[in-house]
């Protein structure tokens, strides 16, 4: 288990670079607030009330992509959170970065502009080599200290998350303390009891790791969504494959499917997979079959009832429930009974539960579930997914090494 140190270990009054990770969805050139920036919030607000003076580093998007804005909308959303003024900065390391930092006082907070904009900020290289960077160089002697509390990009080896910590005082925020204990409960914790899986989503690439890296610990999957598709097909069933021109199903197949079908007779009893599936009729009602009835030219877009009950049931009688991805399209209401039931049992029993993965943590604002009830809810994507492997983030590396 990492150790690092935290805010915590942070004297009163310091200068602090403390990067966050705001990346979010943007739509027509305006960036949408999403849960990331409200737990940002809550670190930066503990830090201002400490008298720290705080800079923040933070990225949007990729070069090329359309998500790939300034980060001025980004700073009107933390001061909306934070209630309070938050100056943004259209430079990260330039004169006029330098000159916003050298002004600010204690208790002040800025937003300097989107990392990713810097050239040396992307290439995937070594923290010593990021470390020795024009960026890194040129910010770390402003400040004190570093506060890393980006724990949703902690597996990129960018020049903000893993230069900084090689040559400052560095420190975990609270997100970032909050979700490395949580996801990485899976691999570090003794359950005395079931430990139990919900897996659904898009990506089969992401979820057959976790499926493999957690045979001893996790004692059964509940599969949906198209993942679960793909294990149904591999089960002989007329069902995980592409209709009506879609893209989800036929490539991820040719790409995973002896992997699938090796998991499938490994892991039997282990792994169950919907015995129903959901679909819209021609009233555009929901529907539903039993896997036995289904035919391949539907697109079904949740488990069906049976399944959920049986997953209900299962999660109501697990020690540890680990959620990843959603079972069904859960942003059209008529398909959303399968996520928000499975969801709704988990936080209803006094299980250690983590939810994640982007898209799924969505549900359960929209659904009006209570974050409180779960243990944990993760804001993380491809951090979750390694946390869940067991495989480090270069990102909490860095701050161990730098105690
Ligand atoms: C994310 O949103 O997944 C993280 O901020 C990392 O961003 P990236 O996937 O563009 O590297
Ligand atoms: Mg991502």
């Amino acid at each position: 288990m990492t150790t690092f140190q935290t805010v915590d270990d942070l004297e009163r009054g310091q200068r602090l670079l403390v990067r966050i990770d705001i990346n979010a969805p943007v739509e027509d050139g305006v960036v949408q607030d999403n849960r990331r920036f409200a737990r940002h919030a809550e670190t930066i607000a503990e830090l201002l009330e400490n008298d720290h003076a705080v800079a923040i580093l933070a990225h949007q998007g990729r070069p090329g992509r359309e998500t790939f804005v300034p980060l001025e909308g980004h700073a009107e959303i933390l001061a909306d959170h934070l209630g309070r003024e938050v100056e943004y900065v259209p430079d990260t390391f330039g004169e006029e970065a330098l000159e916003a930092i050298d002004d600010l006082d204690s208790g002040d907070v800025l937003v300097l502009e989107n990392a990713r904009m810097c050239d040396e900020e992307l290439p995937e290289e070594d923290p010593e080599v990021k470390a020795e960077t024009e960026f890194v160089r040129t910010l770390a002697p402003e400040f004190d200290a570093y506060v890393n509390d980006a724990y949703s990009a902690a597996h990129r080896s960018h020049a903000s998350l893993v230069g900084f910590p090689q040559v400052m005082d560095a420190y975990a925020g609270r997100v970032m303390e909050a979700e490395y204990t949580a996801n990485s409960a899976i691999q570090e914790r003794e359950f005395n009891g079931p430990v139990t899986m919900v897996l659904g989503g898009t990506k089969a690439e992401d979820l057959i790791p976790v499926i493999e890296q957690v045979d001893d610990t996790v004692d059964r999957f509940c599969l949906g969504g198209i993942v679960g598709e793909l294990f149904l097909r591999a089960d002989g069933h007329d069902v995980g494959y592409d209709v009506d021109g879609t893209d989800f199903f036929d490539h991820q197949w040719d790409d995973h499917r002896e992997t699938i079908e090796r998991v499938l007779s490994e892991y039997g009893d282990r792994l169950h997979l919907a015995s129903d599936l959901a679909y819209e009729d021609v009233e555009g009602e929901r529907a539903e079959k039993t896997v036995e009835e289904i035919e391949k030219a539907t697109s079904y877009l949740d488990v069906g009832g049976e399944t959920t009950g049986e997953y209900v049931d299962l999660v109501g009688d697990s020690e540890a429930v680990f959620v990843k991805g959603a079972l069904g399209v859960f942003e059209d209401e008529r398909f959303a009974d399968g996520t928000v039931d499975v969801l709704s049992a988990i936080a209803e029993t006094d299980c250690f539960s983590v939810v994640g993965g982007g898209d799924t943590a969505r549900s359960i604002e929209m659904y009006d579930l209570d974050e409180d009830d779960f243990s944990h809810v993760s804001v993380a994507g491809g951090a979750y997914v390694r946390a869940l492997t067991g495989e480090g983030l270069v990102g909490v590396d860095v701050l161990e090494q730098a105690d």
